[in-house]
């Protein structure tokens, strides 16, 4: 039987990492450290290895995903889950108004709440005694799929009401809360170049990316993805009267849930459409995509009772802005050598302006688009470009042809050292091979040193390639060994430029364990794996003396890269890395958490 302080600890830490994640996400203003948070959340994952039993469904170690599904079961929602008639444009919204003036002469005198219209999915998620329990797609509005083991890992998402505390608010019994789940611009951009440093297929846009990770079959695969949610609508609630909409995104703050801060409420009609239209620009530096605003009656009964037109409540209305695409012409076909050697190709663009910025290069995303879009030099293209992500292209306009346009042919050799290039089966990808390619060098460094690994400030891309061209880099673990006077040989360097790097060097040893295995760029290891491994093996040396059945043995650990990471270790070049590593004093060790690890 668990012991009473096992429980009584556990249930202490769930609240205090419910509570800090809570800090850290939504309010975007953390009270600890991250070592701190990640020593309470280590504590806890160890109590409930030794106590099973300990497990709840709003403990926050559910968040790294887990629970595998056969299928997706059916989960009606408690009411219909709307869509919304669109508005191109002021006058559009105008005539809306207009409208349901007419129908009821509230509309005259009503308020209005404006909120951002977050281009993700709608997501319901149900709350019982404030335990977040059930949690679905939109579905077709009356029945969604559940989709709640992968919900549990949105981070931003609380487990438990009130995130905070110390809040003094009665929680309902039972509460239905609607929002909108996304994938931040940045973390998009991480992700992407992550995976294009690794020779993987990158993503085409958040939404679409937003979109499959929420319905992935194991959960382990939606927490990769970084999923938040922003909430704006109570579906259900049992015990609480909400009368407007402004009261219900002051209602949801006050629970914890993240809502949309930039949300406004006006008394005059004619303020709404200003806002709308100064958001044009404005919303670019907001930290997810939107495609509008969605302009709402703030009184909730007065919506109610205007009814809806099919599937479109007449109370609310997406103020829809133009989508941020433009047509230029593709100039020629550019080529990049990642990490492991793989070759993407990208749009060198006529420049052209997109929502304020000239746009001169665009992401292909690998030879087989262009083959499969028929992308020809000198076609006009098709460009998008949405917030900060990098513009992509979505295809050729063949009507706008000319006859002038070449079909394009992959590479047969690599543009950075000219060896001829290999095609590997079953890949997109085209392989640079040559071992002495400076690229792959290049990007292995970059990667190393970056952010989400052993975070070297101010070694990244063009310092990576100077190391490397100037010959001071053969391998990462020589980065432990740069001196100031090498340093100083390097355009751009001065005495305090050269210290803060070696100073930053320095602090990178220090990384956990997880750090380091995740940058050394082992094929199929990211961010979960690296950290499956590191509590696994507890040491770089027992990793490496690790079998393929060992690895294997690990969940969530799949054969390919049960393969990939034993190949890696055999490699004598990487030994002499590790010995290097070893040498420079780069060992760190974490406590093991599992007892059947079988490596020494
Ligand atoms: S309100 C009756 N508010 O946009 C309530 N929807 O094009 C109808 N969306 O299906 C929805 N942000 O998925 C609402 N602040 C927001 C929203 C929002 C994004 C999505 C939602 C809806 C779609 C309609």
């Amino acid at each position: 039987m668990t012991p009473t302080s096992a429980i009584q600890r556990a249930s202490k830490l769930r609240e205090q990492i419910n509570y800090h994640n809570y800090r850290y996400y939504v309010l975007q203003s953390p009270a600890i450290s991250d070592l701190q948070f990640d020593q309470l959340m280590s504590e806890l994952r160890q109590l409930e290895q030794a106590y099973p039993e300990l497990l709840t469904p709003d403990s926050p170690s559910q968040r790294v995903g887990g629970e595998v599904s056969e299928k997706f079961e059916k989960l009606p929602h408690p009411a219909p889950i709307l869509s919304l008639a669109n508005a191109f444009g002021s006058a559009d919204a105008q005539a809306w108004f207009e409208r349901i003036a007419k129908l009821d002469a509230r509309v005259q005198t009503a308020e209005f709440v404006v909120e951002p219209k977050i281009d993700g999915l709608s997501v319901v998620l149900h709350y019982e005694n404030g335990v977040f329990v059930r949690g679905a797609t939109r579905g077709n509005g009356e029945v969604g799929e559940d989709i709640t083991p992968n919900l549990r890992t949105l981070r931003n998402l609380p487990l438990r009401l009130p995130a905070d505390p110390s809040v003094q608010i009665p929680i309902p019994s039972r509460l239905v809360v609607r929002g909108e789940a996304f994938i931040s611009l940045q973390d998009f951009a991480d992700m992407n170049a992550r995976l294009a440093t690794a020779g993987e297929r990158t993503f085409i846009n958040p939404r679409n990316t937003a979109s499959g990770a929420i319905r992935q079959l194991d959960s382990r695969l939606t927490a990769a993805r970084r999923l938040q949610v922003l909430c704006y609508q109570v579906v259900a609630i049992e015990g609480v009267q909400l009368h407007t909409q402004w009261q219900t995104i002051e209602y949801l703050r006050q629970l914890g849930f993240p809502v949309p801060n930039i949300a406004r409420r006006f008394a005059q009609f004619a303020d709404v459409l200003a806002f709308c239209e100064g958001m044009a620009e404005q919303r670019t530096a907001l930290p997810y995509e939107t495609d509008g605003m969605v302009i709402k009656l703030d009184d909730l009964q007065l919506q109610a009772d205007l009814g809806f037109v099919g599937k479109d409540p007449r109370g609310a209305l997406a103020y829809k802005y133009p989508t941020q695409e433009v047509v230029t012409r593709l100039l020629d076909v550019g080529v990049n050598v990642g990490r492991t050697g793989v070759l993407t190709p990208y749009a060198m663009l006529a420049a052209v302006e997109v929502g304020g910025v000239v746009v001169r290069q665009a992401t292909l995303h690998n030879f087989d688009f262009i083959a499969e879009k028929d992308i020809r030099i000198g076609d006009s293209v098709l460009v998008k470009r949405a917030g900060e992500v990098i513009p992509y292209v979505i295809g050729p306009l063949p009507d706008l042809r000319t006859g002038a346009e070449q079909p394009y042919l992959p590479p047969t050799h690599c543009p950075v050292c000219g060896e001829a290039v290999k095609e590997v089966d079953d890949e997109v990808a085209v392989y640079c091979v040559n071992p002495a390619c400076p690229a792959q060098l290049q990007r292995v460094v970059e990667h190393f040193a970056a952010r989400g690994t052993l975070d070297i400030e101010g070694l990244g891309e063009k310092l990576a390639v100077q190391l490397v061209n100037a010959g001071l880099l053969h391998d990462v673990a020589d980065i432990f060994s740069l001196t100031k006077a090498q340093l100083l040989t390097l355009e751009g360097f001065g005495d305090k430029k050269a210290e803060n790097l070696l100073t930053a060097i320095e602090t990178a040893k220090t990384r956990p364990l997880e750090r380091l295995i995740s940058a050394l760029g082992i094929q199929g290891v990211g961010e979960v794996a690296a950290r499956d491994l590191a509590q696994h093996f507890g040491s770089l040396g027992a990793l490496s003396a690790a079998s393929l059945a060992d690895l294997q043995a690990i969940e969530g650990i799949g054969p390919n890269t049960a393969t990939s990471i034993v190949d890696w270790f055999a490699m004598s070049g990487n030994q002499q890395v590790l010995a290097k590593l070893h040498k420079a004093g780069v060992n760190p060790q974490m406590a093991r958490q599992s007892a059947q690890s079988g490596a020494v």
